[in-house]
């Protein structure tokens, strides 16, 4: 397997056009055509398991493990939270299977709402103290009951809409620009690892496409379970699971910049956008989560 290569030139060449304030329309399409150009055996669901679309070794072990999934316990568990905390009054459909229409832009408020954010927010319209309960954006019991939404959404396209309103416009730009942007003491955007050098490997790992990220999270990393039970002297249902922020948080760490934290009870603004974004790019891909990660 080729090594990762960071040839900045090369890369800064094939950012150009990207960088520019194009339409999201064009954006999705050149996105794509790049991904579908280096892998011309790969159709656009495929993208939806990550490494495992591109190596079939891997591959083989990983459906080995879905067949029992260890999260399992966790959904059931997610389910009984989700109706604990009353979720399904807030949300569209009682709250299932609608996964794949977030993040979306609301002209009232005049901000990008994720699945993540809302449940936040529903939780607490319902006189629930998110302190006192223990929930967090990101990881254990919060994190179960959004796997749980993400659950019932199985099989159902990503359907992103980019609201063509400035403010709307101004969000999904924040987000583009931090996924090309370069960071942390590495130097590497999102895009170096993701798009430019996806298939290859870094430190150990392959490198999955960004195009199909979204589809499967929150994801349950064998690397988070093995951590949380180890610092509670214990495992819990809810040990693996991580919300896609939590994830660009870990990634942010990987090039030696500072992960991102939710500000006052709320996400990170930049995370936010960033999510809108990358998301959209994700448009059409059926929703497939959560998924077994490493
Ligand atoms: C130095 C390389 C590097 C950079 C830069 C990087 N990542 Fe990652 N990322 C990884 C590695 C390695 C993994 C684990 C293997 C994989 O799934 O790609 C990973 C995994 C992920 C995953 C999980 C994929 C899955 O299928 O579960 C997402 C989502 C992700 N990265 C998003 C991002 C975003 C967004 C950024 C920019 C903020 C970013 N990454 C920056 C190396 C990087």
């Amino acid at each position: 397997m080729k090594k990762i290569i960071l040839a900045a030139t090369a890369m800064l060449i094939g950012l150009a056009p990207m960088m520019a304030d194009a339409s999201p329309r064009d954006d999705l399409k050149k996105f794509r055509n790049y991904f579908f150009k280096m892998n011309p055996g790969l159709k656009l669901q495929d993208y939806a398991n990550g490494i495992y679309a591109l190596d079939a070794n891997r591959r083989a072990e990983w459906e080995n493990i879905e067949e029992f999934p260890p999260y399992e316990e966790g959904i059931d568990a997610g389910k009984a939270l989700f109706k604990k905390y009353k979720v399904g009054k807030c949300f569209k459909n009682g709250g299932i299977g609608i996964r794949q229409l977030y993040p979306y832009y609301d002209r009232k408020t005049r901000k990008v709402h994720t699945l993540e954010g809302d449940l936040m927010a529903c939780i607490k319209k319902n006189g629930f103290n998110p302190k006192k309960e223990k929930l967090k954006f990101g990881k254990g019991k919060f994190a179960g009951i959004a796997a749980y939404m993400t659950y019932t959404s199985r099989g159902k396209a990503t359907n992103v809409k980019i609201d063509p309103s400035k403010k709307s416009m101004a969000i999904y730009n924040r987000g583009k620009h931090h996924f090309y942007a370069k960071r942390g003491q590495l130097n590497f955007a999102c895009a170096d690892c993701h798009v430019y050098n996806h298939g290859m490997m870094a430190r150990g790992n392959l490198l999955s496409p960004a195009l199909g990220h979204t589809s499967h999270f929150p994801v349950w990393r064998r690397k988070w379970a093995k951590k949380t039970a180890k610092k509670k002297g214990k495992s819990g249902p809810f040990d693996g699971f991580g919300t896609i922020q939590r994830r660009y948080g870990g990634c942010n760490k990987q090039v030696r910049a500072k992960p991102l934290k939710p500000k006052k009870g709320h996400q990170n603004p930049e995370y936010v956008a960033l999510e809108y974004f990358h998301t959209y790019m994700s448009n059409g891909i059926k929703i497939n989560g959560p998924a077994v990660r490493q």
